[in-house]
């Protein structure tokens, strides 16, 4: 599952959330996730589903599952940041 994961996330949050400027609060960036955590998980489920100003519906992935939706933005919001 771990694997299966990662390759979504390359495919498809990793264009934007790995960017700089992309508008999208970056992976790893605890400081940019905090605010957007503090509305709680289910209204961050809700947006990836639905989009949200620059982001996408499903955020590409259009066969992401709720479970796998939570599990990237767990990733996302917590990972530590490459020096
Ligand atoms: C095309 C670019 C793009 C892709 C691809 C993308 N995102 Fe985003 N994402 C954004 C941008 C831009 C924002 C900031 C939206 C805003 O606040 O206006 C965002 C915000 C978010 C948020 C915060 C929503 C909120 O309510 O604050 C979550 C969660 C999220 N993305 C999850 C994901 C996941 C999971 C994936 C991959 C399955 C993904 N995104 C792929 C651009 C993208």
């Amino acid at each position: 599952a771990e694997a299966r994961l990662a390759a979504v996330y390359e495919r498809s949050c990793l264009a934007c959330h790995g960017r700089a400027h992309s508008g999208a609060p970056l992976t790893g960036d605890a400081q940019a996730w905090a605010p957007r955590l503090a509305k709680g998980m289910e209204a961050l489920l809700l947006s990836s589903r639905q989009g949200l100003g620059g982001m996408p519906a499903m955020g590409l992935c259009a066969d992401c599952s709720d479970a796998d939706l939570r599990a990237l933005i767990e990733f996302m919001s917590t990972k530590a940041k490459p020096q």
